[in-house]
């Protein structure tokens, strides 16, 4: 598949997680296997109005690319403004491969000012804020929707051709409904449906975690690319075992001492990226998530989310790695 000049075939992508998908985040999937990452929503209101604390989580360096940056809001001119700044570089960051437009954010706050998923009860105004970034800027436009607003108003294929007659490049599509949340299932049928009314790239998002629901979501609905996102969360091996499995290849198992490396190193990434203080309060519940599954975690776990130095981070995962040899 093809997203203005990134061409892949089966392309893994890295999930915006608004409070995760930071250049850290973003750096070490790419190193375990993600194709293209994406950053978290960033508000297209606040980048216009030249709010501090959103320019950097728009900012991307030279070294994550291929990644797109997501933008959310509901006022088309202001969405395309925001393009136009996002497309120059934030932050003193470069470009993007392309820009992102959320219409699947489901939390209330979002949705009751009519943007994220509450953009999917109105397929016109999908168009126009499409349209606009188009118009706006030379990258590549994408879209991320879900299933629909609720069961009864499934209309993703809806959405999706309006996107795409609107200049859209692609489609991420979490096959959820706003209602769902997190919650239940994805409805893969969905994905099989928008696949087969545009023509664009779609990618397949929801419950990706593993060798069997990657290849289970390939089979079920034909789509062009996975998207994977709370599974990536301290584990950002989950691309490296989905590349096998697509390949027919071996899986490779995790070992603690991989764990421990790759929690340290994204760790470092984040302290490069914002200094030691913030970085350890902000990406301590990532490092905690490395242990998942192992002897005693969650007691580890607790204590990582206390730590306050990288050298307190490394003492808990070495001892609660050691615990599990
Ligand atoms: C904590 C969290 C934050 C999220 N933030 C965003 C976001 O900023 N933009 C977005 O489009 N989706 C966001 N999502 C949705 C994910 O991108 C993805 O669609 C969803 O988690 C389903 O994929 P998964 O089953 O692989 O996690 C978020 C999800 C979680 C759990």
């Amino acid at each position: 598949m093809k997203i203005g000049d990134f061409k892949r075939d089966l392309p893994l992508f890295l999930a915006p997680m608004a409070g995760y998908t930071d250049r850290a985040m973003r750096l070490i999937c790419r190193r375990f296997g993600a194709d293209f990452t994406e950053s978290e929503m960033v508000s297209a209101r606040a980048l216009v109005y030249q709010d501090r604390k959103s320019a950097p989580l728009a900012r991307l360096l030279p070294d994550e690319l291929p990644a797109a940056v997501q933008l959310f809001g509901s006022d088309p001119a202001i969405i395309a403004e925001a393009a136009k700044i996002v497309a120059c570089g934030t932050a003193g960051g470069v470009a993007p491969t392309a820009i992102d437009l959320n219409f699947g954010c489901p939390v209330r706050k979002i949705v009751s000012n009519g943007e994220g998923s509450a953009l999917m009860r109105e397929p016109n105004k999908i168009a126009a804020i499409v349209s606009a970034v188009v118009k706006a800027v030379s990258l590549p436009v994408t879209v991320k929707i879900r299933a629909g607003w609720d069961a009864a108003e499934k209309n993703a294929a809806e959405c999706a051709r309006a996107a795409e007659a609107a200049g859209a490049s692609a489609i991420f599509l979490h096959a959820r409904t706003r209602s769902q949340f997190y919650a239940g299932s994805a409805d893969l049928s969905v994905i099989r449906e928008v696949k087969a009314a545009v023509r664009i790239p779609v990618v397949g998002n929801g419950d990706v975690s593993d060798a069997k629901s990657a290849r289970r979501m390939l089979a079920e609905t034909g789509c062009d690319g996975l998207m994977i996102g709370r599974a990536a969360v301290g584990c950002p091996f989950v691309f490296r075992e989905v590349r096998a499995a697509l390949k027919g290849a071996p899986i490779p198992p995790v070992t603690n001492v991989e764990r421990l490396s790759a929690a340290l190193l994204q760790l470092d990434f984040a302290i490069a990226d914002k200094g030691e203080r913030v970085a350890v309060m902000e990406s301590r519940k990532q490092a905690a998530q490395y242990l998942f599954g192992l002897r005693d975690a969650a007691a580890y776990r607790r204590r990582i989310c206390e730590a306050k130095t990288r050298e307190e981070v490394e003492a808990i995962l070495r001892a609660a790695l050691e615990k599990t040899e």
